[in-house]
């Protein structure tokens, strides 16, 4: 049992509390947002994860996992310190790490004891020497410390399976502080995985470096969708075959309205930000990013398309609001900016999602939001899959036809059969799928 404390209770690091609290360790989880911690307290989740309030709750009742909004509280007794902030887009798509910063200062500042301190937040190149001068800077008095990099790579849906089942842990240092690493890589044992150590630098690139392939493979796979209607063939059965191969794989070849969320639009351009400022043209990232949005931007073109007529008057409805199926989060979701392009086109949008409701409703004011899919549905020109959460697969679609003024379905994420939506008298559109789904 070792003693840690995890800053930041979001995505992420409630999710590295509660798993390693699960794990038998001692867990103190802090965060500056008052209301955040005092709702943990209660048992009351600040995000919607699978699996997740089941683990608090039973963390938290057999004392593992505790929390706080004071550093000396959290701080007392441990030996590891994560921190887990939040690194947003700043100025010109460089990640902005004000509040790693703050973390770092608070952390100096309240530690008492020597402490192992590992960045979890995703951090520019470079960033886990600049904690080191920081702490070292704030400390009232010098104590002991190491900075460690050991970046997530769980993903929101099904953070508690890849927490607990990870593909590999990166865990990075210096040379002089490599005892430190071996001791985080101890921490990871029981999760079985293959664990890479290396040094700070090449740590905090792993973690780009792979967001930014993942990123990649979607863009690849839907430039390749456009070609595919064009020419005949079927996207899905394409990214299938290509999927086979192992030195391809079949994950994140998926076609659709393109990527979004906390991770992937921010690390990319991040990323893109580095080289520029290093001199380099990221042409490979640059169209990566240039590609997934324009994903968004051909939502109203092939609206129209498919109704034959401009959208001014239409009344359109959102299938799936969260960025992606199985989360709550609204970060950078595609449907931000397809609604506000219908709007601009002079639609009317309604939306529904099953978890993300009120997420998207601060995000989307001039949204109808709707409780019910069926509801939502009733007196629709047209509906867009946007998110595809498992329950839109099977609905009740006879009933859908019936609600809507004309059948039209603009499938963003290929979640239907375009022959069987065909057959059942729908005017479908699928991605990618050469004349099956046009
Ligand atoms: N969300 C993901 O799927 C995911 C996956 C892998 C890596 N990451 C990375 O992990 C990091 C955290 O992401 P997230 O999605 O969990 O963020 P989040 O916004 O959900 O949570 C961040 C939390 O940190 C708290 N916080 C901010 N400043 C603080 C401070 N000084 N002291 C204590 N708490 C503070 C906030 O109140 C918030 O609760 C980011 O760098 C992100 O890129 C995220």
């Amino acid at each position: 049992m070792k003693q840690i404390c995890v800053v930041g209770v979001g995505y992420v690091g409630l999710v590295t509390a509660s798993c390693f609290a699960d794990l038998g360790n001692h867990v103190v989880a802090l965060d500056v947002d008052e209301n955040r911690v005092e709702n943990l307290k209660k048992g009351i989740m600040p995000i919607y994860e699978p699996g997740l309030e089941e683990l608090v709750h039973r963390n938290t009742k057999g004392g593992r996992l505790s929390f706080t909004t004071s550093y000396a509280e959290a701080l007392a007794g441990a030996e590891f310190a994560f921190i887990a902030v939040g690194t947003p887009s700043g100025m010109n798509g460089s990640a902005d790490l004000q509040y790693v910063d703050s973390a770092a200062r608070s952390i100096a500042q309240n530690m008492t004891a020597p402490l192992i301190i590992i960045n979890k937040s995703t951090v520019p190149i470079g960033t886990g020497d600049w904690v080191a001068d920081i702490i070292k800077s704030a400390q009232p008095r010098p104590i002991e410390f190491a900075v460690v990099s050991c970046p997530e790579f769980l993903r929101e849906g099904s953070a508690i399976t890849d927490f607990m089942s990870p593909h590999r842990n990166v865990i990075g240092s210096l040379d002089r502080d490599r005892d430190a690493a071996n001791k985080v890589a101890q921490l990871h044992l029981p999760l079985r995985a293959p664990i890479v150590i290396t040094d700070l630098r090449t740590a905090e690139m792993i973690k780009y470096a792979s967001n930014a392939f993942l990123a990649t493979k979607i863009s690849f796979i839907n430039e390749l969708a456009d070609l595919c209607e064009l020419v005949g063939a079927d996207v899905k059965e394409v990214a299938a075959g290509m999927g086979y191969d192992a030195r391809i794989g079949r994950h994140f070849l998926d076609e659709g309205l393109g990527w979004g969320g906390s991770c992937f639009p921010k690390d990319v351009e991040a990323l893109a930000y580095m080289a520029k400022e290093k001199g380099l043209n990221p042409r490979i990232l640059n169209e990566v990013m240039n590609v997934n949005y324009d994903r968004r931007k051909t939502v109203v073109k092939h609206l129209e398309q498919l109704l034959s007529s401009k959208l001014e008057g239409k009344t359109i409805g959102l299938l799936g609001l969260a960025f992606k199926p199985n989360t709550d989060d609204m970060r950078d979701a595609p449907s931000v900016d397809i609604s506000n392009a219908l709007m601009a086109a002079g639609a009317q949008v309604r939306g529904y999602d099953p978890v993300a409701r009120e997420t998207a409703a601060s995000l989307m004011p001039a949204v109808e939001i709707f409780d019910d899919v069926y509801e939502m549905a009733e007196n629709c020109d047209a509906l867009v899959v946007v998110t595809e959460w498992n329950e839109f697969k099977q609905l009740d679609l006879e009933k859908i036809k019936s609600l809507l003024v004309l059948p039209v379905i603009y499938d963003g994420r290929n979640i239907y059969d375009p022959s069987l939506m065909i057959k059942m008298g729908f005017n479908y559109r699928a991605i990618g799928r050469g004349s099956n789904g046009q």
